[in-house]
């Protein structure tokens, strides 16, 4: 039996997972972070993209959110261009708005007559600026890039992209040929150059039709790409979570990986009926996940009393992404608590000292 084998058996009796795997594998170059909404994305991406630059010469973290919230989780303000992440030499992160469309066309002629064609392609302009900045983000040699995407819906929608882009260049095909000539005498009416005509228009669009299936190929191999799915141990996340795997299967991009954030741990003094009942239903679906991704690494999170903002929250979370999270035993926290009291009797031995000094500086003054 191969040391491996046993680690799998080990998986198997005790299904205690990380993101280990993912921190291994060398070889890969796109990390997508996705699932409900609220479940834990943004946090699981950025700490990802934390311990992926301990490992990689260099890590993107990319939000492609329209409510971007990296800028919460790391408490800096990112933009469409990478920006170092402070405290880091490799980590850089990057917002972008995958709605809006601020690259095509350079007149405003061209932007009406692109936004009217667009509008006869559902999909077209969306894909259309993600190409644009895969192509971009291609050009910048990152060894590792993560996608905080939006929730789920949307994401899949991206990934559709290759197919989004191949309908609508059939469309502005069948178009110039019903047409003819009408495009290019509209274009010479706003006084646009050829540069901007028609053939250029065609031309951008079988452009990015290349990259796209540069990028699509790399998307679909395992080696390159991996989705990470994150859920919480409720019926609508297990349930969004399938059907998310489902999605990506029928796409052919790999998912081995599943994060379950918000678990509620049993560490003996819960004694709200509240919580006992809550964590009771969130074992139920516990097993359930544990049962129908038997073949993932399954990792869990504990839910904690206070959000998960700042590099150093982020930092001290990311020890769960690795190791599995064991809660606090009486003994560990009584050992806590008389670190806690000695701590504490040092500081007021400190301010009692302090105050003394204070008060004989009083009286010789
Ligand atoms: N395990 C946890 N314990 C406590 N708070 C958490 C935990 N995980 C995430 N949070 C907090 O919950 C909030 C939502 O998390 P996050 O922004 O990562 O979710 P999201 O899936 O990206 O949401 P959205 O769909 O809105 O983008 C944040 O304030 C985050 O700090
Ligand atoms: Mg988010």
């Amino acid at each position: 039996m191969t040391e491996e084998d046993q680690d799998q058996d080990q998986e198997l009796e005790i299904p205690e997972g990380s993101v280990r795997n993912i921190l291994e594998q060398d070889s890969l170059k796109w990390v997508f972070v996705g699932g409900k909404g609220g479940v834990g994305k943004t946090t699981c991406s950025s700490i990802l993209s934390i311990l992926l630059a301990e490992v990689r010469p260099s890590v993107l973290i990319i939000s492609t959110d329209p409510a971007h919230n990296l800028s919460d989780a790391f408490q800096q303000r990112f933009t469409k261009t990478p920006t170092l992440v402070n405290g880091f030499s490799n980590l850089y992160a990057m917002e972008v708005d995958p709605t809006v469309e601020e690259e095509m066309g350079s007149t405003e002629g061209m932007d009406s007559l692109f936004s009217e064609l667009a509008n006869a392609i559902p999909g077209i302009d969306e894909a259309m600026s993600f190409a644009e900045m895969l192509k971009l983000v291609q050009t910048m040699d990152y060894s590792c890039i993560v996608f905080d995407t939006a929730p789920t819906g949307h994401t899949l929608r991206l990934l559709q992209f290759p197919s989004t882009l191949e309908k609508g260049l059939d469309k502005m095909m069948s178009l110039k040929n019903k047409f003819g000539g009408m495009i290019n005498q509209m274009t010479r009416l706003f006084g646009i150059d050829d540069e901007f005509g028609e053939d250029a228009l065609l031309g951008r669009l079988e452009g990015m039709k290349d990259v796209i299936e540069r990028v699509n190929k790399q998307f679909k191999d395992p080696d390159l790409t991996t989705f990470v799915c994150v859920c919480i141990p409720e019926f609508l996340s297990l349930y969004e979570t399938e059907r998310l795997v489902q999605e990506l299967t029928k796409f052919e991009i790999d998912t081995h990986n599943i994060i379950i954030n918000q678990v509620l741990y049993d560490d003996e003094d819960v004694e709200s009926k509240l919580l006992r009942a809550r964590m009771r239903m969130q074992q139920k679906y516990l097993d359930q996940f544990y049962m129908l991704y038997d073949d993932f690494h399954i990792t869990k999170l504990p839910l904690l009393p206070e959000e998960v903002t700042g590099i150093e929250a982020l930092k001290a979370f990311s020890q769960h992404f690795v190791t599995p999270y064991q809660p606090s035993t009486s003994r560990d926290r009584v050992e806590d608590l008389e670190r806690r009291v000695s701590t504490l009797r040092q500081q007021l031995q400190e301010a009692e000292a302090e105050l003394e000094r204070l008060r004989k500086g009083k009286q010789v003054a």
